[in-house]
């Protein structure tokens, strides 16, 4: 494991253990990058969470640490090749969580997935390069795979960064009661409402006078029109799930929408 597995915190009895994420990428240095600040990096001073990272060629056995090969059939690129990666796996088979290979190929990572795999004890990540990694050793090791949308990166550290970022901010403590995930786009099946803050008009433009009215559940019943305006606007999919609840289908009807058209809108109507 390399210095940045995260050792820090004081012990206390009654306090669940850390999170654990570790990572088997060629390009360790990338973490934990992003990781570092802010939330994720309050958790990791904390001991919330801790990362470990895995170098995968120090799994290689050749002088020039060479963890791919061509691709077999031919084509462009190289292939991760399954002994040195599945060196690497059996090094972390005593660090807890699932063992995930991110790829294009995967299970798309949603907020449902996000909070997955924060409920867990941690989780295993396999970063792949170049053309991706042999399947042999993804069969071997059960490998589940996720995907963080419909794009090609060219590596898997970037990825890693995103489903970390995304469990991270959900375990508890990381996130203070100030900035709870109860209110944010998918925590409902909806998109967020818009947000505002000071000063009241900006450049000539007025936030909207209910948030300024201190009346608050017509705040709240604003900010949910708002949300089911948007979802249902910008994303069919998420708001015909959202209409489809029973607890939902009755209020969801006529729709909420009191502002004009966004240029958000426009582009995806256009669709
Ligand atoms: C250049 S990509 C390989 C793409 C692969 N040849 C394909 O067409 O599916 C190299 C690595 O980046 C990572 N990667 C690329 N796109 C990703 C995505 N959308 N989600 C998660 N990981 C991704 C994977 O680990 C992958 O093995």
């Amino acid at each position: 494991m390399s210095a940045a597995d995260s050792q820090r915190g004081s012990p206390e009895a009654a306090r669940p253990a850390p999170w654990q994420a570790t990572v088997l990428t060629i390009f360790p240095e990338a973490f934990p990058g992003p990781l570092g600040l802010s939330l994720a990096g309050r958790g990791l001073e904390k001991d919330i969470w801790r990362l470990a990272t895995l170098d995968i060629r120090d799994f290689a056995t050749d002088r020039h640490r060479s963890v791919d090969d061509t691709p077999m059939g031919g084509g462009a690129g190289m292939v991760m090749r399954p002994d040195v990666v599945d060196r690497a796996i059996r090094a972390t088979a005593e660090r807890p969580g699932p063992l995930i290979y991110l790829s294009p190929r995967g299970r798309l990572l949603t907020a449902e997935v996000a909070r997955e795999l924060a409920a867990g004890p941690g989780v295993r990540l396999l970063c792949g390069r170049y053309e991706g990694v042999d399947q042999r050793v993804l069969d071997k090791h059960e490998v589940v795979e996720l995907s963080i949308g419909d794009y090609v990166l060219s590596g898997g550290e970037m990825a890693a960064l995103v489903v970390l970022d995304a469990a991270v901010r959900l375990l508890p403590g990381v996130m203070g009661n100030a900035e709870s995930p109860a209110e944010e786009s998918f925590e409902r099946g909806l998109l967020e409402y818009p947000q505002y803050t000071r000063p009241a008009v900006w450049e000539g433009r007025a936030a909207p006078q209910v948030l300024l009215s201190g009346h608050h559940a017509a705040i709240r019943d604003w900010r949910r029109a708002q949300a089911e305006e948007i979802t249902r606007r910008r994303r069919p999919d998420l708001w015909a799930r959202y209409a489809a609840q029973p607890e939902t289908a009755a209020a969801s009807g006529g729709g909420a929408g009191r502002d004009e058209t966004s240029r958000n809108d426009q582009v995806r109507e256009q669709d």
